[in-house]
């Protein structure tokens, strides 16, 4: 991908993002649409996925046909709204390997600390795609994507929901060789580090907590 944020305007995809935005929409809506929305923007960060050919016979003759190569991708989530993003991915890429990042934010030092990390081996031959929902100040994506690069992950893709701005800014400091898939950018953040004008808080939004 040459642009560092690419933002998925496809019809359907900002429609569904719509209604999640709106504070009536259930929790079961909610996490339908995110199912749905997932699978559509998982085409297109994975739109440069390595291809090889295969002989193949169809029943009328032989050709090389188009087949996936090298090692299944990896798919990352940030915890544990990152798990939403994932399912609907799954559906659409049932064999890539999965891999978990849990990190909180320190409330004296601001700074994320990992609680939890556990990711597929052979990172540094698999397309690594990294999904957290909502790319708000970028300190968690940014060093979650740090964990990574430490485990030899070199070709590296985010995918988010929504991003805002300051988040942007902060993964091309941080990591300028990691493109962002969003289906929107948003405005700002506010005070509190919520997206503007946002959907809330989408762990609360998927799970029905408060
Ligand atoms: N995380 C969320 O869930 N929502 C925001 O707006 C920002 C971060």
């Amino acid at each position: 991908m040459k642009q560092h944020l690419t933002v998925v305007t496809h019809p359907l995809v900002q429609h569904k993002l719509t209604i999640m935005r709106e504070k009536e929409t259930s929790t079961a809506v909610f996490r339908q649409l995110l199912h749905e929305i997932s699978q559509l923007l998982a085409y297109e960060v994975t739109y440069e996925l390595d291809m090889t050919t295969r002989r193949i016979e169809t029943p009328l003759e032989e050709m090389d046909a188009p087949v996936l190569a090298g090692r299944k991708l990896a798919l990352i989530s940030i915890l544990r709204a990152g798990n939403g993003l994932l399912d609907g991915m799954l559906g659409l890429i049932p064999s890539a390997r999965v891999g978990f990042v849990g990190l909180y934010r320190d409330e004296a030092t601001l700074q994320p600390v990992q609680y939890y990390y556990k990711v597929p081996d052979h990172l540094d031959e698999r397309m690594v795609i990294v999904v957290d929902p909502m790319l708000a100040t970028g300190n968690s994506s940014a060093a979650a994507v740090d964990l990574l690069k430490q485990s030899g992950a070199k070709n590296i893709r985010f995918l988010c929901l929504l991003a805002a701005p300051e988040g942007v800014a902060r993964m091309k400091e941080a990591h300028p060789d990691v493109p962002i898939v969003t289906a929107s950018l948003d405005e700002r953040l506010n005070d509190l580090g919520y997206i503007l004008p946002g959907l809330g808080d989408a762990g609360d939004r998927m799970y029905g907590t408060k």
